[in-house]
């Protein structure tokens, strides 16, 4: 995406945050309970960082509620929550491209759609980049526990890595995503370092 298109979109995304909380919750608080405090968890780190994010932070918060709701059981058709939770976003609600391409492609999404042999329809229907703010929604993701308290990338790595045990698919894509996981991590407290 080129830069114009990104502040384009985030212009359009205004004041979503309100908007994609509800979604989330209709979605998620009763079914996943443990999701959703997850989900809570990761929206209020995207409040952490916003002084990071200029006009984006609206926007960059809208993403963090909406990037599990593809887990919400009414939504699952593959199985792979960024993609069912992105084109959700982007067949029902006709939401901003960009924040369905965040969505699509979170915490490294493409690593693991190609283990479950979904990428190409992934990178057909949502890109092969990267999208801005890609970093910024890691740190979000990366630094909160299922249980939405905050905690360190490499512990959180860890956690997903004991949970779903050794020779699993997600135990594969994350060891894999790990160094980019770590590394957008480190440059957003980099920049919060920078602001403060
Ligand atoms: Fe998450």
């Amino acid at each position: 995406m080129n830069v114009g298109e990104g502040a384009r979109s985030v212009r359009d995304m205004r004041s979503s945050a309100a908007w994609a909380c509800e979604v989330a919750r209709q979605h998620l608080e009763q079914p996943l309970p443990r999701r959703w405090s997850h989900t809570q968890g990761v929206a209020r780190q995207a409040r952490s960082i916003a002084s990071t994010l200029g006009d984006a932070a609206d926007f960059v918060e809208a993403a963090a509620w909406l990037h599990d709701v593809g887990y919400a059981p009414d939504l699952v058709l593959t199985d792979f929550h960024p993609l069912d939770g992105a084109r959700y976003l982007r067949d029902v609600h006709h939401a901003d491209e960009h924040l369905c391409r965040l969505v699509a492609h979170h915490s490294c999404a493409l690593i693991e759609a190609r283990e479950r042999g979904l990428d190409e329809a992934l990178v057909r229907e949502f890109g092969s980049e990267p999208p801005a703010f890609i970093e910024a929604l890691i740190y979000c993701d990366m630094t909160t526990s299922p249980d939405g308290d905050i905690m360190s990338v490499e512990r959180r790595i860890d956690e997903i890595t004991a949970r779903y045990g050794s020779g699993h698919l997600v135990t594969r894509a994350i060891t894999s995503a790990a160094p980019t996981l770590v590394g957008a991590v480190r440059q957003i407290e980099k920049e919060l370092h920078t602001v403060s």
